[in-house]
């Protein structure tokens, strides 16, 4: 090896879209010394493995990748190379130790909070095995490089991070810390950057993104709101969206600013079950009249405004009437896409201590039928589309040869034959078909 030959990183990224951010900050700090991103683990010199923690089979399968490294590891060592491998995210700050106990080949365990340390812990490491699953008192945005690794033509611009609702069920409290935002001027400062290497849209993230408060530009708290009305004065941007969002941290400014033609007209607004009394277990502070009040007001001011949620199916007390009101729910509000999983009881969490858990094989029925439900909703959605011409945002090269696949507004895939060079560009779609999860079309010509 010559001074100047690169290090090869591979990253794997689970969980939400936090933690993909997180995956392009650890490039961004890694770059310097001398690590090239790589999409392949054999023969690498240092493997992260970004982890979520969020249900019981997130977390099993980092078990199982770590044990299809070893031998990886194992081989490089033996020819006289050498393979960090490291394990950061949620599973990290919740397990800690008990990673290096299940997977004594494991070099480095850090949290969400640490990873600007990675330098020094990489030198570190060299000594001995490391973990750091501190919550540091400075914010690792202050101490992030200024340089931001080129995400294309749709990046994400993390703005807040942490959660201080804890509801019963949930991890992110405990894994990501108390609720903390990032400040105006930074988060456009960062905008920028992504936009001048090409970006035409930005997703700002946090665990709980419409509680941001950060320090504005004025010198006061702004809310999310007024942070998506300056980030839309961005010259080149075209299209802003924003994820996770708490039913309860709506204020009437972010309702109104969805006017703007440049916010994505699609919210996810995850409600987690429509009865009010699993809502009270869950400690959601919000009732279900609230989450229908709240879509009839965005839906004033912008009608046609798509949405999506997240289900938690078989909370512990769950009965049919529960199911039955979730189901109502559901028929009452029309989504154009959900995600919903059976509750998993996370150790540490106060849910995992109620009682009257909900029997497998019923929370399995439950589940089947609402997913049918949900394909059914998400399948008329799709096929309103028919007929319909939508701006896409080309991303990526379909499976087959010659198609091209990009995002509607409204977040549908859609997969059209077209030139690649059309790839990174907003070009008008006329909609042909639709189905459960995608969309087709045909280019416009202009
Ligand atoms: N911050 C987001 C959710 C983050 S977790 C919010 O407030 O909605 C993403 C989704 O995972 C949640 O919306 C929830 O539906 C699901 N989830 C979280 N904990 C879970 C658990 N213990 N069991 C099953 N699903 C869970
Ligand atoms: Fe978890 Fe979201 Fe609830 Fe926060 S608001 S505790 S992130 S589900
Ligand atoms: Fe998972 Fe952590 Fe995100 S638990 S969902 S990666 S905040």
């Amino acid at each position: 090896m010559t001074a100047h030959a690169h290090k090869k990183l591979y990253i794997k990224t689970w969980g939400c879209q936090m933690n993909s951010y997180d995956s392009y900050r650890m490039i961004d700090i890694l770059t310097p010394l001398g690590y090239k991103i790589s999409d392949n683990p054999e023969d690498a010199d240092m493997i992260i493995l970004n982890t979520c923690h969020i249900r019981e089979k997130a977390t099993d399968k980092v078990f199982s990748d770590l044990g299809r490294l070893r031998p990886l590891k194992e081989r490089k060592e033996e020819a006289g190379g050498k393979m960090l491998i490291a394990v950061a995210g949620c599973v990290a700050q919740a397990e800690g130790d008990l990673i290096l106990k299940r997977a004594p080949y494991v070099d480095l365990v850090f949290g969400p909070q640490t990873y600007h340390e990675l330098p020094e812990m990489i030198i570190n490491a060299s000594k001995k095995r490391i973990v750091n699953t501190e919550f540091p008192i400075e914010s690792k945005f202050d101490l992030l490089p200024n340089e931001n690794t080129n995400q294309g033509v749709s990046a994400f611009v993390s703005i807040q991070e942490g959660c201080d609702r804890f509801c019963t069920f949930c991890v992110v409290p405990y894994t990501r810390g108390s609720e903390y935002s990032r400040n105006v001027n930074d988060i456009i400062e960062e905008s920028k950057k992504l936009v001048d290497q090409g970006a035409i849209e930005i997703t700002l993230l946090g665990q709980n993104v419409n509680a941001f408060h950060g320090d504005g530009l004025n010198g006061k708290a702004w809310g999310l709101g007024k942070l998506i009305q300056e980030v839309s004065k961005i010259e080149g941007l075209e299209r802003i969206r924003y994820t996770t969002s708490h039913p309860r941290d709506m204020d009437d400014e972010l309702i109104e600013t969805h006017s703007l033609e440049k916010l994505m007209p699609f919210l996810h607004l995850p409600v987690q079950s429509g009865s009010d009394k699993i809502l009270k277990a869950m400690n959601r502070k919000h009732t279900r009249d609230l989450y229908f009040e709240t879509i009839k007001k965005l839906r004033k001011v912008r009608a046609n405004l798509a949405f999506s949620s997240d289900f938690i199916i078989g909370f512990p007390g769950e009965t049919d009437k529960d199911f039955e009101d979730t189901m109502d729910m559901v028929r009452q509000v029309e989504f154009a896409s959900c995600y919903s999983f059976k509750f998993s009881a996370r150790p540490g969490t106060p849910a995992a201590n109620i009682q009257n858990i909900v029997h497998e094989s019923i929370a399995t029925e439950r589940l089947m039928r609402l997913q049918k439900l949900i394909n059914e909703q998400q399948r008329n959605f799709n096929t309103k589309s028919i007929g319909l011409t939508l701006p896409v945002l080309f991303d990526r090269k379909g499976k087959k040869s010659g198609q091209i696949v990009g995002r509607s507004p409204f977040n549908q895939s859609v997969y059209v034959n077209g030139n690649e060079q059309l790839i990174n560009n907003l070009v008008n779609v006329k909609i042909t078909e639709g189905f459960d999860n995608s969309l087709t079309g045909e280019i416009i010509v202009k």
